[in-house]
């Protein structure tokens, strides 16, 4: 149990272990730019731009998390096909250990087309692999060599989702700590059984839209209220308008670190979690963890897709800095 203000519980340390072992779903995004309007039935646009990319949450999310400088192992499936070799050499090469990864060779790996209109894009997606993944290979042996799971996109994966509430009591036997987002249902259904998953959740990472759905509630906050009975942390992304944290009847907005020059807002929630998460796994304080996600969420907008820009450690701190006068000890406390 977390308070906005004081430090979390020091994770466990262990030699040659993970810091994160990432479950969730994998990927390619076929993103297109520079569209003049949105394109009609029957109808054709030229996308003056188009870029291949990693896609799927997990990913940006596990990607990002391990060029920051933690050591992330993935579980999650693939198709035996390029689209799989792709996604598993992007994150094989942000230093993230894909050994685990269950390549599945009736099926294909999902792929998202993105349509990127201004800040905000519509998306088709074909789940593939990821649809039957449910994590039953996520055994207490392996849980034990790491310190947080993080999980991510459960609506996209009914077999995982259908395995959460065990998954999550095995992280906590576990002495884990743990964080979801569940991102949007595209069933719109919004089934999920939060009070008795969110306890076992020691930070939720919803966004505005998704929070209000999950909980039914037409504001932020009734919503924050409905869920802060049972909820640990819980973080709300908030697009241009930052985050809001939540603990126990105290909420804490932290404004955004503003980019007024938009390249794509791809990734910009996973983003947010893997600085949020970067910063929670050291202990700090809840606000600064916020502060790192707007940064890190804001950083993702300046570059194509979720990983763009995340090519370093050094290079992400250098344009925190150059572009939103951010240092790694600029923290309000
Ligand atoms: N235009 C922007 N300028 C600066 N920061 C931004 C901008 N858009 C988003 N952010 C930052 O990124 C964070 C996450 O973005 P957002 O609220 O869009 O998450 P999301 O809806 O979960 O995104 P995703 O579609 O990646 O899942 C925000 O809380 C904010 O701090
Ligand atoms: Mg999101």
């Amino acid at each position: 149990m977390l308070s906005p203000l004081s430090a979390p519980k020091p994770p466990k340390r262990m030699e040659n272990n993970y810091d994160v072992i990432v479950v969730g779903e994998l990927n390619v995004d076929l993103i297109l730019n520079h569209i003049s309007t949105f394109p009609q039935i029957g109808k054709e646009v030229l996308a003056r731009d188009m870029q291949m990319t990693l896609g799927s949450s997990s990913a940006i999310f596990a990607s990002n998390l391990s060029t920051l400088g933690a050591k992330v192992l993935f579980k999650g499936a693939t198709g035996n096909d390029m689209f799989g070799d792709f996604v598993i050499s992007e994150l094989s090469e942000r230093g993230v250990d894909t050994s685990a990864i269950v390549r599945n060779r009736q099926l294909k790996t999902g792929a998202t087309v993105a349509i990127n209109i201004e800040d905000d894009r519509a998306m088709v997606t074909h789940p593939g692999a990821m649809e039957h993944y449910s994590a039953e290979d996520v055994d207490v042996a392996l849980l034990s060599r790491a310190k947080h799971l993080h999980i991510s996109s459960v609506f996209l994966q009914p077999a995982l989702k259908h395995n959460l509430l065990t998954l999550l009591s095995k992280a906590k036997s576990c002495n884990l700590t743990t964080s979801l987002d569940t991102q949007w249902d595209p069933a719109e259904k919004w089934e999920l059984d939060l009070p008795n998953v969110l306890p076992l959740v020691d930070v939720f990472l919803p966004n505005e839209a998704e929070i209000k759905c999950l909980t039914h509630q037409p504001t932020v906050e009734s919503a924050l209220n409905q869920i802060g009975r049972y909820a640990n942390t819980v973080v709300v992304k908030l697009g241009v308008h930052g985050s809001i944290s939540y603990y126990k009847g105290t909420p804490n907005n932290i404004p955004p670190f503003l980019n007024n020059a938009v390249v794509d807002a791809i990734g910009a929630g996973d983003s947010f979690n893997a600085g949020f998460i970067y910063r929670y796994l050291s202990g700090a304080p809840i606000n600064d963890c916020q502060r790192f996600g707007n940064v890190m969420g804001a950083l993702s907008t300046t570059a194509p897709g979720g990983t763009g820009a995340f090519t370093s450690r050094a290079a992400i701190m250098k344009k925190a800095k150059d572009h939103f006068n951010y240092t790694e000890n600029d923290v309000k406390r």
